[in-house]
């Protein structure tokens, strides 16, 4: 059975005694409501260290206040049950209830504004309104990568995803964390992110985990109708051609991606992004000549979802 660590400080606890054990840690963040692509990154995590720790943590700080934030299935006893059926199981499941909660003796800006005492200052009106409420004005922004695609249709989605990893890094210290390459945008600036500010952590990109008929796996699925399920399968269906059709030679992205938006705009989707960009940088380009990925974003209904496939030329 893993051992259940709510308390921040706890989890650092249980961290620094493992490490002076001289055992490394495999880390695995997650938003819960699990399904076998999260399950994929946990089996993968015992391949590159002694011990896993799966986080489950409903990040506020990455939605905005009109995304699906109160919405956001949950299963805390699910995803436990389905923790320890893995082989070797996870040592520790991390379940902060507030990862932005700091106590009394570390004031919020929030707290100080406007109290009308003697520490009032001509602060916080803004960080007020640009942090989410979350008492927090500290931000980790990877500039350029976080600018396109997902970024561009959820302004502080990857501010908030790569704070919220940088507070777990801190607090949960691994050696190795993994990341799939499901949310491919948030694979990049995670690497950028350890890269530029020295964490000493090796990140691992995994594999998207799909469902039988090609549907990449998400949280979010649970939210589709069926007949949205049936609709949402022309984004896999529309990537795989566009793949077979850039081997056999069509190296053209607007043609490409005219043909995938097409396709899922017939099906009921509506496309918030089509991009082929390249695998590292994310820079979209013309033709298919080196390593891309072809990455969509569509809505089906209230539902966005993406996915992406990797064309290695
Ligand atoms: P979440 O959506 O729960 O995903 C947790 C991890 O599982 C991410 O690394 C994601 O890429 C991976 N994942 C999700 N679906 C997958 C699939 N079908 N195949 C392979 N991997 C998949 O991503 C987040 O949570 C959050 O942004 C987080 C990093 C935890 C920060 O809050």
């Amino acid at each position: 059975e893993p051992e259940i660590i709510t308390d921040k400080t706890q989890m650092r606890k249980w961290s620094r005694g493992m490490r002076s054990q001289g055992k490394t840690i495999g880390f695995v963040p997650t938003m819960g409501f699990l399904h076998e692509g999260h399950i994929a990154l946990v089996k993968e995590a015992r391949n590159h260290a002694d011990l896993v720790v799966v986080s489950i943590y409903v990040n506020p700080g990455q939605f905005s206040p009109s995304e699906d934030l109160s919405t956001y299935p949950s299963d805390i006893n699910g995803d436990i049950q389905k923790l320890m059926a893995v082989p070797g199981g996870v040592d520790v499941v991390f379940h902060p209830h507030n990862l932005y909660d700091y106590g009394t003796t570390n004031p919020s800006v929030e707290n100080v504004n406007g109290s009308g005492g003697d520490e009032e200052r001509n602060v916080g009106v803004v960080s007020c309104l640009e942090n989410n409420g979350l008492g927090h004005e500290t931000w980790v922004k990877v500039e350029r990568l976080e600018k396109g695609m997902c970024g561009k249709s959820r302004p502080v989605f990857f501010r908030g995803v790569a704070t919220v990893v940088t507070k777990l890094f801190n607090i949960v210290d691994p050696d190795v964390a993994l990341f799939g390459k499901k949310d491919y945008q948030q694979l990049r600036i995670i690497q950028r992110m350890v890269r530029d500010l020295d964490f000493a952590i090796k990140i691992i990109g995994s594999e998207i985990v799909r469902e039988s008929d090609g549907l990449a796996m998400s949280s979010r699925n649970v939210h589709l109708s069926p007949e949205e399920r049936e609709q949402a399968l022309s984004i896999s269906r529309s990537l795989s051609r566009a793949r077979i059709a850039a081997e056999k030679g069509q190296i053209n992205c607007r043609e490409l991606k005219e043909s995938v938006i097409k396709a899922i705009e017939e099906a009921g989707g509506r496309v918030d992004y089509a991009e082929i960009v390249d695998q590292e940088s994310l820079v979209a380009v013309e033709e298919i000549k080196s390593p891309v990925v072809f990455c969509v974003a569509a809505w089906f209904g209230k539902v966005r979802l993406i996915d992406n496939m990797e064309i290695d030329m």
